[in-house]
């Protein structure tokens, strides 16, 4: 891995040219559908932004830097990248292997649509790589995993997992929306997918919605594009300029989220209404040790529950004054979520209940406030939910 120094310049510099026409410091938007051709016959680099188009080509340059691969391509969002990956390597009769902790979207796409086009889906708890090797089948083609997993965090040993789909001869992906590879680098571990949605930490602003793969097999790649091309679910040119702008300073949004996630998941810990905490980062979580050797950081997303009746929760999440309730994460602004009725809410409860996604679970982005306000605004709002006595002892500790 680029050394978080080498990191930050490959943020700003990495893959980035000039524009040919003004040399403008900032890659230009191309807001455009369509290009001139110079002839009939005569190709161009770009003729139509369903296929390419030059604000776009520069994101997955600046991504493939990110990345450390020759390839990446960007979509109209996360799950469009997802939908177009498993479009281009399956077919029905096909089977997966996925993490059976995963984005509730990602789930969706498996019920909902492929698996009634005849693929084939095993749900496994990745966290344990033999359950991944004992679900492989002669008709396995790829395995997909999500790691930190949404929302409580579980995370998937990346290298072990790839030492098994290299045995098998199956291709690997890994969610790594919730790290980037800012913090995470799973080409470097192996697999031979990274997927993002560039909607979170890569744009960091809540400005967008978009995904990423990237590879370094040139063939799939291309076979990507294709498909791309096919659904028309390219990343849209403004869509890219902002995304552009806002990945120049991921490396250093990261560390703070890191900072501020660790600040606040330490005093949620401490806390005596917090009955349970998933943070990678706290030496109590239970895959601290996988954590450290594989991401360079805890990450900027905390879940914790209440010891409290799961109503407690809803009433944090009315409470809150600073955080937002909203969904998605990996903004500047720290927002608040109740995953059993949002992110969730198409899971069914056995299967919430199963993963831990309790009806009272809150999950935390952690952004760039000071982190002080932060927990004086969650303290705040554990009081008004009846959670915490004196208010005044405890917001006066924290600060
Ligand atoms: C881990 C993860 N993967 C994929 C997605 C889907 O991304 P998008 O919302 O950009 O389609 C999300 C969205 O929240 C996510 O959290």
């Amino acid at each position: 891995m680029a050394s978080p120094q080498d990191f930050a310049t490959i943020a700003i510099r990495g893959g980035r040219a000039l524009d040919s026409h003004a040399s403008s410091l900032l890659f230009p938007l191309y807001q455009t559908g369509t290009f001139v051709h110079d002839a009939v016959g005569v190709d161009r680099d770009f003729s139509y932004s369903r296929v390419s188009n030059p604000t776009v080509d520069a994101l997955e340059k600046a991504i493939a830097a990110l990345e450390g691969t020759p390839h990446a391509l960007c979509f109209r969002s996360g799950l469009a990248a997802e939908s177009a990956l498993f479009f281009t390597l399956l077919r029905p009769g096909d089977h997966v292997v996925l993490s059976e902790m995963l984005y509730g979207g990602t789930i969706r796409l498996f019920r909902e649509i492929l698996e009634p086009f005849g693929i084939k889906a095993s749900f496994v708890d990745s966290s344990d790589a033999t359950n991944v090797e004992a679900a492989i089948t002669p008709q396995t083609r790829l395995v997909f995993i999500e790691t930190p997993a949404n929302p409580v965090l579980r995370l998937t040993d990346i290298a072990a997992v790839t030492e098994i789909t290299r045995r098998y001869g199956v291709l690997l992906a890994v969610d790594n929306t919730f790290l980037t590879p800012a913090l995470q680098r799973p080409l470097e571990l192996g697999a031979d997918i990274s997927v993002l949605s560039t909607t979170k930490y890569i744009d960091g602003h809540n400005s967008t919605v978009g995904g990423s793969i990237a590879t370094n097999d040139a063939a799939l790649a291309e076979r990507l594009q294709l498909i791309r091309k096919t659904l028309g679910s390219i990343q849209a040119p403004f869509e890219a300029w902002l995304t552009l702008q806002g990945l120049r300073t991921l490396p250093l949004r990261l560390a703070a989220h890191c900072q501020n996630a660790q600040t606040v998941a330490e005093w949620l810990e401490a806390h005596p209404a917090v009955a349970r905490i998933h943070y990678p980062g706290l030496e109590s979580f239970p895959q601290h040790e996988l954590a450290q050797c594989q991401q360079s950081a805890g990450g900027g997303m905390i879940s914790f529950e209440l010891d409290a009746p799961y109503t407690a929760a809803i009433d944090v999440l009315n409470s809150v004054k600073l955080c937002s309730r909203a969904e998605s994460l990996g903004g500047v602004e720290t927002l608040i979520t109740h995953p059993a009725s949002t992110t969730h809410a198409d899971v069914p409860l056995e299967t919430r209940q199963h993963l831990g996604i309790s009806e009272g679970l809150i999950r935390l982005s952690v952004g760039l406030e000071s982190p002080v306000d932060i927990i004086a605004d969650l303290n705040q709002a554990f009081a008004a939910a009846g959670c915490c006595a004196n208010v005044e002892e405890t917001a006066h500790e924290v600060r």
